[in-house]
This record gives structure tokens, C-alpha cells and sequence, in this order.
């Protein structure tokens, strides 16, 4: 008797499935899954429907075996025989034409599936806030995207055909059982009870076991991550011993549930083999009897034992399958947390779109807090279109927290940003970014030539416009050192450059994209001297017709603001223009004094000193040296 099943799931080397009822918190799972399917309907019906057929068509050919023995070998019908034999071999070609058919649309349909969950896991989570990423870790977000992704591909794509195609052939087989003859159906039926408790003693279990598996693989993912991005400073403080104990620590944990759910199955698949023995020692013992007293023909017996087959090796691989579809189901529990983190910051109903901004700026007495305690309270800040404020004072005072509020990375909790009259809650978000021109102090590379990332804020450019804003801004000194110029390739986050170039090439992406209101948040803190004239210059350029806010530690840079502002503990503490701020016995006069020591010392220092000297204490200035010292 060939087994076409046995052979499919060998060959696509299939690890196994029950058709068990899903756990609740996974049938979200599948609900999200089946919207995939959403436009495939007739596809989906078509193969339902060649799957049923190809399930139908070995317990059909065993009904022939039934009468080929019974009516064709033991009544000496040669006729009868040699028709049985012929229809028998028919029908087998048509199930290998039917599987083809059914293997190849299955595995389709399942890659569609996966490749629409991917695209909608990735869209979405660029739609998720900063917030979302500043509290969860890179790494584990990576897991979802790629071990947990993978995880469902592969019951998507190879599982998908057992699981269909084994669970029809199993109804198909126990339907056989009843109409070859019912008594030795309800026979192979006391198996039931007991298969019915073990697997769903091992569901429970497994499913457990899965979703602890899947946590040890994401724990690895995110502390992989992590090490790659911080190798530098691993290595620079010696903890490379440290980090191979916490790796191995995790490394053990996903071996010991690894082990755990092996043993699981361990129990779980020999029992399941183990079951289908006692059933069809049942059958013979019964059938046997049966033949003795006559009220059974021995073709029908042979058919049944075949036919036990055709339900018990389906199990089997079902069974097989179970642990792939457990981890896959937990899988889909991850991902759909990331798929149900609603985006803190949306656009409201309504609305409307910012045309081109002014870019009168009002921080509305803002009050913000990231957890409990508030770090900015009631800032009131007024820049008119084209002004520009610099916030200074010391660190973790509250200002690259304003600066994001202006980005509308978060929203205020009490209070409002209002552009042009407008609050930013009543404006399209990709409207108003669109318009909005960000420089950190340590900006952001992407792999990629030199002119790709200036290109980044404005992919229509023309290369003659990113020519431009590339020897505005002074790039294009740097790239004469490349051979390749401007389409010198850069590595992820820009490694291979100092940072003053780095801070060069992303204030040419914003001048690119030609903001009407522009935010610089400490782009110039840790510059050497050189590459400090090139980016002061490159400010000028870059601030002139625009709303601004820059937050510095130089003079050079607070310097030429209409109006600048010390934040200390998240309010303001004084407020005023240069020349008055340092005459004024202040907050100002201190941060700047004590970097010089004495009054009389400020007095006397000259306008270059005062250039490349930091405005806040020492301890800012002494961490943007550690800082720019470490290794790239
Ligand atoms: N993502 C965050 N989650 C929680 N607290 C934060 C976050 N970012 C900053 N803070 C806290 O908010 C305060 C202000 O930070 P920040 O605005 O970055 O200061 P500054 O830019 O003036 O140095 C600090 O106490 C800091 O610890
Ligand atoms: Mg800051």
C-alpha cells in the first residue's frame, strides 16, 4: 500500500500535527492571519476542494482493494480483478496530480501570508513613537521580525500542506473505517479516550514550553544586538567576559527549554505510535473473530488494516507537526503584541493638513513627564516666524525634552505647541515633520554613499541640488578625501567618520530639506576646532529664513540667538539676549564662569576663546570628551 502522505512530508522534511483546538489567545493569531487571505477566496476555495478530493482518493482505492479481494480473487472473477486493479491505479494518478496541485497553491498561499505579516509588522512599527523604542530593546524587537516571522514561515509554507492534507486524509480514513464495515470502525474508536487526554496533557505543556522558548530566543537576539552596537565599549572596559556570562547564562536557558519541550515530545509521539498499535491489534483480534463466525470477509479486514493506516499516519505527522505549529502559534502571540501597540502619536480625526508653515513658534506653558514626575513644567516660549532661541544650562535640565515636544515625538501633558496659531495635535503629522529639520548631536548615518544620506530628507533631489547644499555646507571638503567624493559609502551609523563630519553631512540633509522650522540639538558639542569654523559657517547657512531652536554648550553657537534661555530642573531659570545675560549676575554668568574659574578671567577672554568654550559646567564638557575618545 503506498503512502503518498508519508512520502510528502518526508520529502519536504516536515517535523509534524494534531488538529487540536487552538488555545484562545491564539485564535486572535489566526484571525489576523486569515485576513491575509482576504482577496484569495476563490484560490483558498479551489484548493479546499482539490484537497478533499486528494484526502478521498486513497480510502476510495482501498474500497476497491476491498472488492478486488472479496468479489474479484476469492470468487475467481478475473474480469472483476483485472477492472479493480486498473480503476485502483487510476485513481492513485489522479491523487499525485491532485497533490502536486494542492502542495504547490498551498505553499503559495502561505508565503503571501507571511509576506503580508511582515510588510504590516514593519509598517507598523515605523508608525509606533519614540516612546515604544526607547523602552523596548532593539534586539527583541528584531526577534519579532525575524526568528518569529521565520518561526510561521515555516509552518506557512511546508506545514501548512501536512496540516491540510493530514487532516483530511485522517476524516477521509475514519469515514472509510465506518462504510467498510461499522463494527470494526467503533473498534479502533477506543483509542479515542486516551489519545484525546494524552494530547491534550501535552498541549498544555508544549504550549508553555514553546512560548518559553521563543522568550529565551528573543532574550538572545536582544543581548546579541546590544553587544554588536556597544562592542566598542565593551572591549574598551575589558566586560568582554562579563557579556559571554550573561550570553551563555541565555544561551542555557534556551538549551534547558529546548530540552524540556523535546521531552515532551519525547513522551507525547511514541504514545501517540504506541495508541495506534493497540488499535490495530483490536481490529485484527476482533476482525478475526469475525471471519471465524463468518459475518466478515477477509478482504474487508485487509481494506480496515490499511485503512487504520490511513488514519494513523496522519496522526503521527500531525503530531510531528504540532511542535512546529506551538512554536509558530507562540510566535504569533509576540508578534501580535507589537501589532497591537497603538501608536501614541497619530493624527486626530479632523485632522488637517499644514501647508507651509510660517513658523511662529509657541511652547503654550507646557508641562511634560515621561513617567510619573514631570520634567518640564509650564515652559512658555515664544520664537516669531524666523527667530531663533538657543537653550542652554546644565544637563538633564529638560532641553533636548523640549526639543522633542516641537517634534511632536511626544505630546504635552498639559499645555500645547502651537505653529502658526495651531496646535500640533490638530495638524497632519507627516504634513508638519515635512517641514521640520532635526540635527542631534549624534546623527544618524545609514549605509549608504555620502550623497544617499543627504538625500535621505528629500529623495527627489536632484544630484545637482545635493551638489549644492553638500558645498554650502562644506561636505564637500570632506569628500574631496574620498576618492569617490560625495558617493563615498558610508557604514551603518556612519562609522569611518569623525563625528564633526557626521554632524556635517546630516546638517547638509537638513538644509536639503529646506525646514521652516529647524531644531539642533547639541550638534555641535563634541567638534574639534577645524570642523567647528566649517559647521558654525554651515549654520549660518543653514539657520538663515528659518524658525530655530539650538541647544549648545559653545558660546560661538548660543551666540547669535535672538533670545536664549537657561533650563534648569525643567523650567526656565533666566532669560535674555547674549550681551545681557552675560553682564546679568546669573545662571548664564555661572555655567560660563565655571568653566573659567573667575569673574575677572570671563572679563578678559577674548571672543575666540569664548568660541570654542562650552556654556555648561565642566562635567558636560568632560563626557563629550570621553565621548568622542572612544574608539569608532
Ligand atoms: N526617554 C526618556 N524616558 C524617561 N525619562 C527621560 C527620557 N529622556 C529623558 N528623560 C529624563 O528627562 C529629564 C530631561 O532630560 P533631557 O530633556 O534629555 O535633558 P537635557 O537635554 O537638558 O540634558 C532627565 O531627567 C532625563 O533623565
Ligand atoms: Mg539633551
Amino acid at each position: 500500500m503506498p503512502s503518498p502522505r508519508r512520502r510528502l512530508a518526508g520529502a519536504a522534511n516536515i517535523a509534524q500535527v494534531p488538529a487540536l483546538p487552538a488555545p484562545k489567545q491564539r485564535r486572535t493569531g489566526l484571525t489576523r492571519l486569515s485576513r491575509y487571505l482576504v482577496g484569495r477566496r476563490l484560490q483558498v476555495a479551489l484548493l479546499s476542494l482539490v484537497g478533499i478530493c486528494s484526502a478521498a482518493a486513497p480510502v476510495t482505492a482501498l474500497l476497491i482493494v476491498q472488492d478486488a479481494i472479496n468479489n474479484g480473487m476469492q470468487a475467481h472473477d478475473k474480469a472483476r480483478l483485472t477492472r479493480d486493479v486498473v480503476i485502483y491505479l487510476v485513481i492513485n494518478a489522479l491523487a499525485w496530480i491532485l497533490q502536486t496541485t494542492l502542495v504547490r497553491g498551498l505553499a503559495r498561499v502561505g508565503q503571501d501570508v507571511v509576506l503580508g505579516l511582515r510588510e504590516d509588522l514593519f509598517d507598523h512599527l515605523t508608525t509606533l513613537s519614540l516612546r515604544y523604542f526607547s523602552q523596548q530593546k532593539a534586539g527583541w524587537i528584531i526577534a519579532r521580525l525575524t526568528s518569529d516571522v521565520d518561526a510561521l514561515s515555516d509552518v506557512l509554507s511546508q506545514g501548512l500542506t501536512t496540516l491540510v492534507v493530514n487532516t483530511l486524509t485522517l476524516l477521509a480514513g475514519i469515514v472509510g473505517l465506518f462504510v467498510l464495515d461499522w463494527r470494526l470502525g467503533a473498534v479502533a474508536l477506543v483509542i479515542l479516550p486516551p489519545t484525546l487526554v494524552l494530547t491534550r496533557w501535552f498541549q498544555v505543556r508544549s504550549h508553555a514550553a514553546f512560548l518559553r522558548v521563543r522568550e529565551t530566543i528573543s532574550s538572545m537576539t536582544a543581548q546579541i544586538a546590544e553587544s554588536v552596537s556597544g562592542m566598542a565599549v565593551i572591549q574598551a572596559y575589558n566586560r568582554e567576559s562579563a557579556f559571554l556570562g550573561e550570553f551563555d547564562a541565555s544561551n542555557d536557558a534556551n538549551r534547558r527549554t529546548n530540552t524540556h519541550a523535546q521531552w515532551l515530545n519525547s513522551l507525547f509521539f511514541p504514545g501517540i505510535e504506541f495508541l495506534g498499535i493497540v488499535a490495530m491489534t483490536s481490529v485484527l483480534w476482533v476482525g478475526g473473530h469475525m471471519i471465524g463466525s463468518g459475518s466478515l470477509a477477509i478482504g474487508t479486514l485487509v481494506s480496515a488494516v490499511f485503512m487504520l493506516n490511513l488514519v494513523f499516519q496522519p496522526l503521527q505527522e500531525l503530531s510531528d507537526l504540532y511542535g512546529q505549529v506551538q512554536s509558530a502559534g507562540a510566535a504569533m502571540e509576540k508578534i501580535t503584541t507589537v501589532l497591537d501597540t497603538q501608536p501614541e502619536i497619530t493624527d486626530a480625526p479632523g485632522a488637517h493638513r499644514a501647508e507651509r508653515i510660517e513658523g511662529d513658534l509657541h511652547i503654550d506653558h507646557v508641562t511634560f513627564a515621561y513617567g510619573r514626575e514631570p520634567v518640564l513644567h509650564a515652559i512658555d516660549i515664544h520664537i516669531p516666524a524666523g527667530g531663533c532661541l538657543a537653550l542652554v544650562g546644565e544637563s538633564g535640565g529638560g532641553k533636548s525634552t523640549t526639543a522633542k515636544l516641537v517634534g511632536r515625538f511626544y505630546d504635552p501633558d498639559d499645555g500645547a505647541i502651537r505653529v502658526d496659531g495651531h496646535d500640533l495635535r490638530e495638524l497632519e503629522l507627516r504634513s508638519y515633520r515635512r517641514q521640520l529639520g532635526v540635527v542631534l548631536q549624534d546623527p544618524f548615518l545609514f549605509a549608504g554613499s555620502i550623497s544617499d544620506n543627504i538625500r535621505f530628507a528629500h529623495p527627489d533631489a536632484t544630484d545637482e541640488m545635493v551638489a549644492d547644499v553638500a558645498q554650502a555646507v562644506g561636505v564637500d571638503r570632506i569628500a574631496r578625501r574620498f576618492e569617490a567624493g560625495l558617493g563615498h559609502t558610508v557604514r551603518e551609523g556612519g562609522a569611518g567618520l569623525s563625528a564633526g563630519e557626521r554632524q556635517l553631512i546630516s546638517i547638509a540633509r537638513a538644509l536639503l530639506a529646506d525646514p521652516r522650522i529647524l531644531i539642533l540639538d547639541e550638534a555641535t558639542s563634541n567638534i574639534d576646532r577645524p570642523t567647528e569654523i566649517l559647521i558654525e559657517r554651515a549654520l549660518d547657512r543653514l539657520l538663515h529664513g528659518r524658525t530655530s531652536i539650538i541647544i549648545a554648550h559653545r558660546l560661538a553657537t548660543v551666540r547669535r540667538a535672538d533670545e536664549i534661555l537657561v533650563i534648569e530642573h525643567g523650567r526656565i531659570a533666566q532669560r535674555g539676549r547674549f550681551d545681557d545675560l552675560l553682564e546679568a549676575d546669573g545662571p548664564f554668568r555661572r555655567l560660563a564662569m565655571e568653566l573659567k574659574g573667575s569673574d575677572v578671567q570671563l572679563q578678559g577672554v577674548s571672543d575666540a576663546d569664548l568660541q570654542a568654550s562650552p556654556v555648561t559646567g565642566s562635567r558636560a564638557s568632560n563626557s563629550a570628551r570621553v565621548a568622542s575618545s572612544e574608539p569608532e
